[in-house]
């Protein structure tokens, strides 16, 4: 009697082989207990190896699939006790093919596979080769039902922008974190971008404790609170004040251009009392002063202006830094939008001109500040970056919970996505329509997601994978902290106050 080896083998159905997919049986016994739906296999055909990815499995035994059977059994003996049923439990693989490699070229599979071919586990080596991974790229965790490491190339994940999706709790802020963590562990001789954070809610306080940790050597991490945030008037342009205050009108923008222009010119301080002096001073229809008067209190009582730039970007950003921006104790959505816009517009600036490193911003909650419908002062600034960004390396990660909300412009130029868990039908949906290489199985898996896991799609890899994201290297004192728990820490002070 012939014994199978490996892992299965490819059968005919009526559906197939085609040359994008087969079906085979899995009858290796550790395998039926083991393997999961994401797993790669292999065919070794003449000289080609075929790859492809497990997308479906279906358990079958013939003993169980006659209803005449089972009442039959329910009357007498069982079904197993007369039968030989165990011997005829086994699994169906639906496999996708990925591709194929001829004398070490990959090329796209033209041919169905043979029936009866033998399917094996894809080697690590190849496995690796085939994805794109990087022995030098961002370790942010293993690829799934694999031993190999996801070790994503820095360029490919990054340049042409990153968007990290989930819903709310799936582990957006905690995947940011590792991927921040292994910018900032890279040895500099293989090149590190300058880092900032725009922290909506305050949620990386605790990246700080990297500084003092073992695994990490030359870096810098400054965290600036919204108390100490100043936008410097000078590096404004009427532009940026019309973004500000969308309403404002032709006249308006051309008298508050020759405003600006003449302090610039005298070389006098820019601060907005400077600004309303001078549009008390200068002849202009008074309901356009009236108005222009009216934006600039409005600036003024947001306290966020001078003719300082806090922090100062220039300074600020070196290679290996980080720079996180705390705006958690805004409450304004409009301040936070004038400060993502005044950072990002800076930010982009002096990229342009090579006075910063390449630099990466991570902003949380993208879909406020990029919204798909409603204005936003920030969405034309990020809608540029995503556009433009990646020629002057000045690349961006949106991070979102909504993605249906987040603008399509910005999702579609991020070129890498990186989904954790997402169940909202809307959602999913979104993703399967702006997220290349998805189709409806995978799209399904997003939903039954664990923690920690997630789909990396796009340019940073060759084909979709599912990745376990490793742990942080540091964790925060706060981050685990329970209901429960938090609410026994609170009683117990109100009791013993200190
Ligand atoms: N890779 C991981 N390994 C271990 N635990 C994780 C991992 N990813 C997420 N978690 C856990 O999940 C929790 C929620 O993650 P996180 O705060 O990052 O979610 P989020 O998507 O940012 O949520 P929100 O949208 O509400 O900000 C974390 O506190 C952490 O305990
Ligand atoms: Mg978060």
């Amino acid at each position: 009697m012939s014994v199978i080896s490996g892992l299965g083998t490819v059968v005919a159905t009526q559906d197939g082989p085609t040359p994008l997919e087969f079906d085979f049986v899995i009858s290796e016994l550790t395998a039926r207990e083991t393997i999961e739906s994401g797993t790669f296999v292999q065919i070794e055909q003449k000289d080609e190896l075929i790859i492809g990815v497990i997308q479906t499995l279906r358990r079958t035994n013939r003993y169980f699939s006659s209803t005449d059977m089972i009442h039959g059994s329910s009357l007498g003996m069982s079904v197993q006790s007369i039968y030989p049923s165990e011997r005829w439990d086994y699994l169906i693989a639906k496999v996708k093919i990925l591709g194929a490699y001829k004398n070490n070229m990959k090329f796209r599979s033209t041919k169905p596979v043979l029936p009866g071919s033998k399917v094996l586990y894809v080697k690590d080596k190849i496995l690796r080769q085939f994805l794109g991974i990087d022995v030098d790229g961002l370790k942010i965790g293993k690829i799934r039902q694999s031993k190999i490491d996801a070790n994503i190339n820095i360029d490919r994940m990054l340049q042409k922008h990153l968007a990290i999706l989930s819903i709310s709790g799936g582990g957006k802020s905690y995947t940011t974190s590792v991927v921040i963590e292994e910018i900032l562990r890279r040895h500099p001789s293989k090149g590190r971008p300058a880092l900032v954070l725009f922290d909506v809610h305050g949620e990386y306080g605790g990246l700080k404790d990297i500084e003092n940790s073992q695994y990490f050597k030359e870096i810098e991490i400054v965290k600036v609170d919204s108390e100490n945030i100043s936008m410097a008037l000078g590096y404004m342009s009427v532009s940026d004040f019309s973004k500000i205050f969308p309403s404002m009108s032709n006249p308006q923008k051309r008298e508050l251009s020759m405003i600006i222009s003449s302090l610039k010119y005298k070389n006098e301080p820019m601060t907005v009392d400077s600004i309303i002096s001078k549009i008390y001073e200068t002849e202009m229809n008074p309901l356009v002063k009236e108005a222009l008067l009216g934006w600039m209190n409005q600036l003024k009582s947001t306290y966020l202006f001078s003719n300082e730039e806090k922090p100062d970007l220039e300074k600020s950003l070196s290679p290996g830094k980080l720079l996180i921006i705390d705006l958690a104790s805004i409450t304004s959505l409009w301040k936070k939008r004038i400060i993502l816009h005044y950072f990002l517009t800076r930010l982009f600036e002096l990229r342009r001109n090579r006075i910063i490193p390449p630099v990466v911003s991570f902003i949380e909650e993208a879909h406020q500040f990029a919204p798909e419908v409603e204005a936003s002062t920030t969405k034309s600034i990020i809608h540029t970056i995503a556009r433009e960004g990646r020629k002057f390396l000045c690349s961006l990660v949106l991070i979102s919970q909504r993605p249906v909300n987040l603008s399509t412009t910005a999702l579609s130029q991020c070129n890498s996505h990186l989904i954790l868990r997402i169940l909202n039908p809307y959602d999913l949906n979104y993703i399967g329509k702006t997220s290349e290489g998805i189709n409806q199985e995978t799209l399904q898996m997003l939903t039954s997601l664990g923690v920690g896991e997630g789909l990396l799609v796009g340019e940073a890899v060759n084909y979709p994978v599912f990745i376990q994201i490793r742990q942080k290297l540091i964790s925060a004192k706060y981050d685990d902290t329970s209901l429960a728990e938090e609410a026994r820490r609170y009683e117990k002070q109100k009791i013993n106050p200190v």
